[in-house]
């Protein structure tokens, strides 16, 4: 990879050290001209017209997602971000009193909420699987776990709040195995590995452009395998639907799509979507293996310097690490290392409770400092980092 051409696709390496991949990243120039160039079009020709001339755009899009995830292009819907896109096939599914759902410890909070509420609704029950002595989901107890009542396993490929890749894999093994519903969000995973599904075998996966992926912010998708749920869960509609995810076929009838569109929405932002479609050609450009080798290799490199410092504690967890590095200091607060950062041009984010509040709880932490590293960071960009916090 020639990381000085990356860094020049992103203009703003040279002002300041981006460490918030996790949060949202930089777009490259393809990414932000074609979202800039298409927001154009829409002033000079029109809105309506503008979509009606980008239609192969909007389509090859599509394409090069379903390349990305290694899915079908038609089990697609295009949405605002992650957490609509993972509720509209959560609430789709006709989750029954005593049904069960398998889920993680380090679960995300949006995810998290949404079982509460069904399980208030109708009497789902959540069961959380424990971790193994790597912190990561236990695979021998989930088997255990699992029985003819439990209807859904559902989790996070990579947690918002440590460096954890979940076996997804082999979790799909055992879904597969039992016949069991398996959902799997790849938010902070998708553009970050790569990934692919006709080896998960998820029924159902979400993502957003903003993060690994490096697209615009405001888009994000859904993956369905609709044949898949339609059998294990006949009866399984959308929560809210309108005339384009259904065909309007009487009066009193109508239709839902056959496809992922019954999830979608007519109106949506196309400069965004487009720009994501630029973003994902940008990540199959470069090659997801040899990305997500850089990542590592920066992520272990960022770990190692930050044990060097004595008032740091690195807080990741998991058998594999990602580019999600966390950690918090006896010196200052999470919020005030952002700040401090901040003010010298390093961007970090805070991770709080309410993220995962289940793992937080289990590990005592309220707040953790997150530093996510892409491939287009560099050591020296670590170094300043850790300068920064050494002096402290
Ligand atoms: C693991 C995980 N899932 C889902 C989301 C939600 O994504 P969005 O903000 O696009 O809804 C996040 C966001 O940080 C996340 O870390």
């Amino acid at each position: 990879m020639d990381i000085d051409q990356l860094r020049q696709d992103t203009p703003a390496t040279s002002e300041l050290i981006h460490l918030n991949n996790a949060g949202s990243s930089l777009s490259p120039l393809p990414v932000f001209n074609e979202f800039l160039r298409y927001s154009r079009r829409e002033q000079e020709i029109g809105g309506y017209e503008a979509v009606d001339e980008a239609k192969e755009l909007v389509e090859k899009t599509y394409q090069s997602l379903a390349t990305l995830l290694h899915v079908d292009r038609a089990d697609l819907s295009r949405f605002e971000n992650s957490t609509r896109a993972w509720d509209m096939a959560f609430y789709a599914l006709p989750l029954r009193k005593g049904d069960r759902i398998l889920t993680t410890v380090s679960e995300y909070g949006a995810n998290y909420i949404s079982y509460l509420q069904v399980a208030k609704k109708s009497g789902v029950r959540i069961e959380v699987v424990p971790n193994d002595e790597y912190g990561q989901i236990d695979l021998t107890s989930l088997e255990r776990m699992v029985a003819d009542d439990v209807k859904l396993i559902s989790l996070n490929h990579l947690p918002t709040n440590s460096g954890q890749v979940n076996p997804a894999e082999e979790i799909g093994k055992i879904a597969q195995e039992h016949n069991i519903l398996y959902q799997l969000d790849i938010c902070q995973s998708v553009g970050q590995l790569p990934l692919d599904n006709s080896r998960i075998r998820a029924d159902i996966l979400s993502g957003t452009s903003r993060k690994y992926l490096r697209g615009p912010r405001g888009t994000g998708f859904l993956y369905t395998n609709t044949e898949r749920i339609d059998d294990l869960m006949p009866g399984n509609e959308p929560p809210l639907l309108d005339h384009f995810a259904t065909e309007w076929v009487d009066v009193d009838e109508y239709r839902l799509r056959p496809n992922g569109q019954r999830y979608e929405t007519f109106e949506f932002s196309y400069a965004s979507f487009l720009g994501f479609g630029k973003a994902i050609e940008y990540a199959l450009n470069l090659g997801l293996e040899n990305t997500w080798r850089r990542i590592r290799e920066l992520g272990d490199y960022l770990r190692e310097e930050l044990e060097t410092i004595d008032h740091i504690t690195v807080q990741d967890i998991g058998r594999i690490k990602s580019g999600i590095v966390t950690f918090s200091s006896s010196k200052m607060n999470a919020q005030e290392i952002k700040m401090y950062l901040r003010a010298e041009k390093v961007n970090v984010s805070v991770g709080d409770i309410t993220g995962a509040l289940i793992d937080m709880r289990q590990r005592g932490l309220e707040f953790i400092v997150r530093s996510s590293v892409h491939y287009y960071n560099t050591r020296d960009e670590i170094d300043r980092m850790c300068d920064l916090l050494r002096t402290l």
